[in-house]
């Protein structure tokens, strides 16, 4: 697969099968994805990749608890959207909303049936594998956004290797939890989990894809000879 198809081809997967995903795979992409750059070359990103029993350990821990934390969950260590959300954002994310839920039938109106979907986040979507990556406390802005690079080259590096990706920062309302289950030092903190493994193409909730602004809403360009 080549890089432009790899990028096209990437999409926020919510519904996985079961297939496992081999170890040296996954390291594969964890290791392939440091060739990210970060400001400094801090390399700010830490990853905690699981599997298998371990992965099921912890959706078992959590699965009892849906029904009655969502969704505040634990409440969040960082807030991931400023509120309100101005504008075109709070639109945007209110389509993507739309479009999910309506890809399963899910009505608006029908607070529980979302909150039920929205509790597949932590099942990892059904995913074989799964991501945490985790941060400095002590880093700021750039060192977040290096992370968010390095998700990416995640991302685009299992499409190399046939398989789909969700990045989910809905692990950040679980933060105590996954702190203890990781036993994850005092220094770091999660930035997002992610799942990783052969999509379900069959699945309505992966059958609609998130619509983008036209490049001159968000792109200029000048002096470029044609
Ligand atoms: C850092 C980050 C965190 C995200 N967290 C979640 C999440 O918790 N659950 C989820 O279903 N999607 C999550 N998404 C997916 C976004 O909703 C998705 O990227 C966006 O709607 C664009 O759609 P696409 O990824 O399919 O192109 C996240 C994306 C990013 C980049």
């Amino acid at each position: 697969m080549d890089i432009f198809d790899a990028v096209a081809s990437r999409y926020s997967c919510r519904a996985f099968l079961p297939t496992p995903v081999p170890e040296a795979t996954v390291r594969d992409i964890v290791e392939r994805a440091a060739r990210a750059p970060s400001a400094g070359n801090l390399q700010p990103w830490r990853i905690y990749a699981i599997a298998g029993k371990r992965l099921e350990a912890l959706r078992a821990q959590l699965r009892p608890r849906m029904a009655a934390e969502l969704p505040r969950g634990e409440g969040g260590d960082y807030q991931i959207f400023m509120r309100p959300l101005a504008e075109p954002y709070s639109s945007r994310a209110f389509t993507v909303g739309e479009l999910l839920y309506r890809s399963i039938d899910v009505p608006r109106e029908d607070k529980p049936a979302r909150y039920r979907q929205y509790a597949r986040n932590y099942e990892f979507f059904g995913a074989p594998a799964a991501l945490f990556l985790a941060r400095d406390k002590s880093h700021g802005a750039a060192q977040w956004a290096d992370i968010g690079g390095y998700l990416q080259t995640v991302a685009l590096l299992a499409r190399g290797h046939g398989l789909h990706t969700c990045p989910q920062q809905a692990w950040v309302s679980f933060h105590r939890t996954v702190r203890s289950f990781l036993d994850l030092p005092d220094h770091l903190m999660i930035y997002s989990g992610m799942a990783l493994g052969y999509e379900d193409s069959q699945a309505p909730i992966n059958g609609w894809r998130s619509p983008r602004a036209a490049l001159d809403d968000f792109a200029s360009f000048d002096g470029f000879e044609s």
